[in-house]
Order: structure tokens, then sequence, then C-alpha cells
């Protein structure tokens, strides 16, 4: 049984102070809820301190990105180790925001990705098509090629510790989601590839999380949470007020416990 996993992307919102504020409001609204994990990504300089305030409460702190070596002449990056130190259990790699403004591509991603799991990171490893690429029915074929690009090398053992996040790129802060069955449809997708990539090994699609991201908000998560192939959500915009996100952990976990009793 996969947990779902909600994590909160802060892109480069919020200071060490107002992270700081942020938990500070969230925990007491979020505790007792069990069937999810929580995790909160906020910018590197707020780590340390997201990482303190947490303590003791079950919710994981990730980073929003890395540098594959540990350590060197790397003017401005941060290595696996560092984040390790910080306090961090995931790292969100190949979002479709640094794929655009900096420059990553299918194999640094994967470069990263090796690194993470090296160090006992998990990654949050983002795909998705553009609107273009939508558009021009080629949205499978985009996936497809991300995520085999993503996990090149990867023991299965490892993947079992990876969570994909499926982030449209047209439907990231654009207030324009995907629809339930149509990101249930794509997530299911990329599942059987995973299964084809791993033959052997049937634990790595049965294990592997894979999130839905892009316009995710306390008004749509349960059609989200609701379908059967999605696990949990990467959030933006609707993860940097803590009522609000609380709100959708909570949701979420009431969902995820349907999801478990409809199972059963
Ligand atoms: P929004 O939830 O603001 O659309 O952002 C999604 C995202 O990019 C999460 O990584």
């Amino acid at each position: 049984m996969r947990t779902p996993l909600l994590a909160a992307n802060w892109k480069m919102y919020k200071t060490a102070e107002d992270a700081a504020a942020f938990v500070r409001d969230f925990l007491p609204r979020v505790a007792g809820l069990s069937g999810i994990e929580i995790a909160l990504c906020p910018p590197f300089t707020a780590l340390t301190t997201v990482a303190h305030e947490v303590r003791g409460s079950g919710i994981a702190v990730g980073a929003q990105d890395m540098f594959w070596e540990e350590a060197g002449a790397y003017t401005g990056e941060i290595s696996p180790g560092m984040l390790v130190a910080a306090g961090c259990r995931y790292v969100i790699i190949g979002h479709s925001e640094r794929r655009q403004y900096f420059g990553e591509t299918d194999e640094t991603v994967n470069r990263k990705v090796l690194a993470a799991l090296r160090r006992g990171l998990r990654p949050i490893v983002c795909v998705g098509e553009s609107l273009s690429q939508r558009e021009a029915g080629t949205t499978e074929e985009v996936v497809k090629s991300q995520v085999k690009a993503a996990l090149a090398g990867v023991r299965p053992e490892a993947a079992c510790e990876i969570v994909i996040a499926y982030e449209p790129i047209w439907a990231i802060g654009t207030g324009r989601n995907a629809t339930g069955v149509e990101a249930n449809r794509v997530i299911g997708l990329i599942r059987r590839q995973i299964a084809e990539l791993y033959p052997a090994n049937p634990e790595v699609p049965a294990q592997l999380r894979i999130q839905y991201g892009g316009s995710v908000k306390p008004e749509n998560i349960v059609e989200f949470m609701s379908q059967p192939e999605i696990d949990g959500g990467l959030v933006g915009g609707a993860s940097l007020d803590p009522a609000g996100f609380a709100t959708l952990c909570r949701l979420s976990a009431e969902a995820a416990s349907r999801r478990v009793r409809e199972r059963a």
C-alpha cells in the first residue's frame, strides 16, 4: 500500500522567519492526521529552520534542487550531503521551472537522481508536457522519455524510494488544473512504463509513488485523491498559506482513508 505524499513546493517564497511562522501555525492544524505523509520544501535558506521547527511532528523536509557533486569548487551550488545535514529527506529534481529557466536537462536530472539516492535522499522527480506538446498529441511520448531518462541506471531497490510528480506545465500556476481522470490516465501510463523498465521487479511499480501537481488546491484535491493511481500532490501556490495547506492535507487524509476502506 502506497502512502500518499502531500508536498509543499514553496518555490522562491518565504524567508527563514516566514517559514518558522508558517510551521508554528500549520503544525497544530495537522496534528493527528494519519494515512498521508506531508513534506515541506522551502528555499535553501529556510531548510534548517523548518527542519528544527517540524522535529518530532512526523513532517518531512525537502529541498527544491541540488547539485550532484559532494564537494568542490562549484560556486553557488548545494550538495546532497549538505541537504542531509540540513535535515532533508526529500529533494525535488527536474522541476519544469528549473528545466525552463536554469538549463536543467534529462541528463542532469538523471545525474541528480543518482546522486540523491546514493546519499539516501528521496528524489521527487518532476515530469510533464508543455501546452504545445499536449496540443500536438505528444504528452505520452514526452512524459515517457522524461521518466526513462530520469531513471537510467537506478537499481530496483533504490527506484522504490523515488517519487514522480506528474506536473503538466500548462497547469502550473495557471489555475487550470488537469482533471482527475486525465491525471490518473497519464499517471497510470507512467506506472506501466516503470513496470516495463523493471520487468523482474514488480515491487517497483507497486511501491513507487506518483503524485499530481499543477494548480492543486483545497477545492480540487479530493478529485485527485479519489483516483486509484494518484499518490498525493505537489502543491505550489496553495501550500503557502498554513490554514489552506492544512485543509488540503486534511481532505487528502480523509480521501486516503476512504480509498483504503474501499480497497479492503
Ligand atoms: P501551483 O500549485 O502553483 O500550480 O504549482 C505547481 C508546482 O509547480 C508544484 O511544484
